[in-house]
């Protein structure tokens, strides 16, 4: 039916931050609320899809999902994806993995002796590359977050990591972005672009999962 163009479609998201233990009790972390990947995970269940959602850590009320797995770290997520992706349709990045996490967190508090402190850190897996790259791939779908040549990023991230598509937002600016109720995304794909308008992430995840479902629609007509 026409207005759940994703029954029957599995769909795996990452939403929110992840935490990278520097200690038992510190992490280095982000600003990602989770909002706009539960409101997305939200919308596609709606459409019909049967969402399974790999959550970073999050203070948001339990969104209306198929399934939810809930992880701390990159490489948790990066597992719980891994185990999964083979076995969806459709694969949608808006988690804020940690590009790096602490090559060797200490196991015991670290003790504030010393006046500068070194972190040495070590790069995280891709997950989205990966889901991308696997012999016989999802749809897949990524975010960019930019504080600066949004469009020219967003467009490499594209082609570098061969997604299907990507949606852009400016970070760190007065609007939109991280923890924020509203955001606005330039959706780019091979051929075409639209601009989502800053809005309430819950009416933009509506209209972003309805692009989506159009492209993964097209997608599988070709
Ligand atoms: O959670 P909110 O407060 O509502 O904020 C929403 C948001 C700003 C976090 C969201 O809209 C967003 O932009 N998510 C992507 C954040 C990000 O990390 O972007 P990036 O440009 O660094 O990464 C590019 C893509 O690769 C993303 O799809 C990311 O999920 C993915 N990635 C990145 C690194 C990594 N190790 N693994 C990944 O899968």
């Amino acid at each position: 039916p026409p207005e759940r163009p994703l029954t029957g479609v599995r769909v795996l998201l990452t939403a929110g931050p992840t935490r990278e233990p520097l200690d038992p009790v510190r992490f280095l972390g982000n600003r990602s609320s989770g909002r706009m990947g539960f409101a997305l995970a939200e919308a596609l269940e709606a459409l019909g899809a049967r969402v399974t959602l790999v959550a970073g850590p999050t203070s948001l009320p339990a969104p209306r999902v198929a399934e939810r797995v809930d992880v701390e770290t990159a490489l948790e997520m990066h597992e719980a994806v891994m185990a999964r992706a083979a076995d969806c349709d459709l694969f949608v990045a808006t988690a804020a993995v940690a590009d790096y996490r602490p090559i060797d967190p200490a196991e015991n508090k670290i003790k504030k002796n010393a006046d500068e402190l070194t972190l040495r850190l070590v790069r995280n897996p891709d997950i989205l590359a990966e889901v991308a790259a696997l012999p016989d791939p999802p749809f897949t779908v990524g975010f960019a977050a930019e504080t600066d040549r949004v469009e020219e990023y967003a467009r490499d991230k594209l082609a570098r990591k061969g997604l299907n598509m990507i949606a852009a937002n400016q970070v760190g600016g007065a609007q939109g972005g991280f923890e924020r109720a509203e955001n606005a995304l330039s959706v780019i794909w091979r051929d075409d672009r639209r601009e989502l308008p800053m809005m309430d992430k819950t009416r933009l995840a509506r209209e972003l999962a309805r692009l989506i479902a159009e492209r993964y629609q097209e997608h599988h007509a070709a």
